[in-house]
Parts: structure tokens; C-alpha cells; sequence
């Protein structure tokens, strides 16, 4: 029998996404890896009620994290039934379509086919009557922008989807569906880009759009998948994203130049009285356009370990022109 601690709202903070109504956690927690139907449920379970407990109200999903494709949602939807929904009103769970999910011509991209149907099956999967945020999870340069979009908001129209969002969009086309969002009366309320100390293309334009829209900005993989962390500094461990069977991380991507990146940045942290990895989601939160950093873990001690860095989230000038000489 689960029971949510008492002091879950004590420590963690939150801001205002974008120019809504709605405030999302600093640290969200995402689904993508180690939720899937391979890992054990008690370990899923463990995640999400200590993350819960730490005042994590944020938990983004998509139709396709796994494996296979739809675990994920399913192995959460498990944790609603019975552990969290006696407090469904206190959490914000999204959801994503765009990937590959099912075969055949209506299974991925952007059309209103497929966008409608996999909501509803995510809904299904989840036991829910309704997401929080429904994401376009990727732009589709061959279906009409007003169609992805009209889409979204009959989503919302239809009570499936309380917000809706964009995920790996460029400014360009960022900038036009939030415009057709506006004019269908269905705003857009976030924006989920990859960003880490390592890889900072939001910061050429995508940032400066969505404050000037009001959008909200979430950062996926902050620990660069892992490789902002402890995680690697001694090898390849068999049970890490890069030493296991998953295809997003490879040994050849920690590189010797990169390690010692790694290396220096770790021992700056480590001046901080910081973990690596709680450096890296404080130097993301350090920038004010982002609302959540949205980490992934492996275990409740890597959970522990990244809500813990919001007890230090400031930076003198000394040290980020530091981080700076150091990713140069
Ligand atoms: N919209 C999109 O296209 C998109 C794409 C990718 C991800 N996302 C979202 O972003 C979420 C996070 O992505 P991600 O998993 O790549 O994020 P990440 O936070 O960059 O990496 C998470 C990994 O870092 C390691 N880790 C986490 N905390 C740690 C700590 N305190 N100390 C040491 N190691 C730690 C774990 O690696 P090990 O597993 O090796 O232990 C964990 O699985 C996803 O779940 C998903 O919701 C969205």
C-alpha cells in the first residue's frame, strides 16, 4: 500500500510554463528508458513513488517508449492503478505521438490519422480519460502544418489533452505552429528540445522564440544520457545505458576528448560540493527560459541524487566562464 509523503511539496520548486496557468517542477522525470516490459515493475515502481514523494508532479511518457513500443505507458499506467491515482489531481502526465508505433501507413509522422488514433490507444494504456500534455513528438515535413496542428486542438477540444505541445521542432516551423495554435484558440504551451552542456542548439534562436511567445521549455536528456554523470568515469559499467543493449548510447561515444571534458567538469562540480549530474541540471536551470529539466534514471538513487541539485542552483561568473573554457 502506497501512501505519498506528507513532505513531498517541501523541497522541490517549481515555475510558471510559459505564459499559462500551469507550473511544472524544475526536475520532471521521463520515461523513455528503464520503464520498458523488460525491467523489473518493483524497480519502475520504486522510481516513481520516491520521485513522487520529492515533489516530482511531472512524468513524461510517449506512444513509443518501451520496449516494446507502449510498455512504458502501460508499466505507468500499472503505477496509476495502484499507487498514484488516489492523487491524479497533483500530478501532470504527457504523452507524445510522431515515432514509428504500428505498421503500415498510419503508424508515425504528423497526419491526423495517426495522431488521434495513437492518443486514444495512449489513453487506453494509461487508464486514463485524459493526458495533461499531448506532444507533436516530431515535425513531419510532409503533412500541412494546419493539419498536425489542427489535430492538437481538436485534442483538446475533445477534453484527451488539457495542453498540447512540440517536441524537436526548429525555430522556423516552431514558430509557425505556435502562430496556427494561437489563431485555432488552442495555445501552445510547451516546448521539448534536447539540452545539455553538450549539445546547446536551443540557444541559436529556439529559446529566444518561445520567450517571446510564451511558450514553456522543457530540456530532455540534461545528463546527456548519462554521460554528465559519475557514470562512466571508471569504464563502461555492464548496467548503464551505454554498457547495455540500449541503441541510443554507445561505448565509441564517450570518446577519450569528451572523458576528459567529463573529467574537469566533475571536479568542478565536486568544488560546487556537487555530483556532476546535479552541476549539469543547475547549469540548465541557471538559463530562466527553462521551466523543467526532464532527467531519466535508472535507479531511485539517481532521482535522490538530481532533485538534491536544486539546493545550489547558482553560478559566479568564475565558474561558468569555467564550464565555458571547459566545453570549448
Ligand atoms: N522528445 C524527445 O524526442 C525525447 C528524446 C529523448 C528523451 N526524451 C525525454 O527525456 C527523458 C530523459 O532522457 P534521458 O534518459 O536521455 O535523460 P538524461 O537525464 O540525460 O539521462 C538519464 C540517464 O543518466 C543516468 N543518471 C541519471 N541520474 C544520474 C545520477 N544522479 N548519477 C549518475 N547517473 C545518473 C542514468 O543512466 P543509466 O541508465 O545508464 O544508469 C539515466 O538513465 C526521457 O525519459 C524522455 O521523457 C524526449
Amino acid at each position: 500500500m502506497y501512501n505519498a509523503s506528507d513532505n513531498r511539496y517541501v523541497n522541490m520548486k517549481f515555475n510558471r510554463c510559459g505564459r499559462s496557468g500551469l507550473l511544472l517542477p524544475m526536475i520532471s522525470l521521463g520515461l523513455w528508458q528503464n520503464f520498458g516490459g523488460g525491467n523489473p515493475f518493483e524497480n519502475s515502481r520504486a522510481m516513481l513513488r520516491r520521485a513522487f514523494d520529492l515533489g516530482i508532479t511531472h512524468f513524461d511518457l510517449a506512444n513509443n517508449y518501451g520496449p516494446p513500443p507502449g510498455a512504458a505507458e502501460q508499466v505507468f499506467g500499472r503505477a496509476l492503478r495502484e499507487d498514484l491515482l488516489p492523487w491524479r489531481d497533483e500530478l501532470v502526465i504527457s504523452t507524445k505521438a510522431g515515432y514509428d508505433m504500428w505498421p503500415g501507413p498510419y503508424g508515425s509522422w504528423g497526419s491526423n490519422k495517426y495522431l488521434t488514433a495513437s492518443l486514444d490507444q495512449s489513453l487506453q494504456r494509461l487508464g486514463l480519460d485524459y493526458v495533461d500534455i499531448f506532444y507533436h513528438h516530431r515535425p513531419d515535413p510532409a503533412t500541412p502544418l494546419d493539419e498536425t496542428m489542427g489535430a492538437l486542438d481538436r485534442m483538446v477540444r475533445q477534453g484527451k489533452a488539457l495542453y498540447v505541445g512540440l517536441s524537436n521542432y526548429r525555430p522556423a516551423e516552431a514558430g509557425r505552429a505556435v502562430g496556427i495554435l494561437r489563431a485555432l484558440g488552442t495555445p501552445c504551451l510547451i516546448h521539448q528540445p534536447r539540452y545539455s552542456m553538450l549539445d546547446r542548439w536551443v540557444e541559436e534562436g529556439l529559446l529566444d522564440l518561445l520567450e517571446k511567445e510564451g511558450v514553456g521549455a522543457i530540456a530532455f536528456s540534461p545528463l546527456a544520457k548519462g554521460m554528465l554523470t559519475n557514470r562512466y568515469l571508471e569504464g563502461i559499467p555492464p548496467d548503464s545505458r551505454a554498457g547495455g543493449p540500449s541503441v541510443f548510447l554507445h561505448p565509441e561515444d564517450l570518446t577519450d576528448t569528451l572523458l576528459a571534458k567529463i573529467r574537469k567538469l566533475d571536479h568542478l562540480a565536486a568544488t560546487r560540493g556537487q555530483s556532476l549530474a546535479q552541476m549539469a541540471i543547475a547549469w540548465i536551470l541557471h538559463e530562466p527560459r527553462i521551466t523543467s529539466v526532464l532527467i531519466g534514471a535508472s535507479r531511485v538513487s539517481h532521482i535522490e541524487d538530481c532533485v538534491a541539485a536544486l539546493t545550489n542552483l547558482a553560478f559566479d561568473e568564475t565558474e561558468l566562464d569555467e564550464i565555458e573554457t571547459i566545453l570549448s
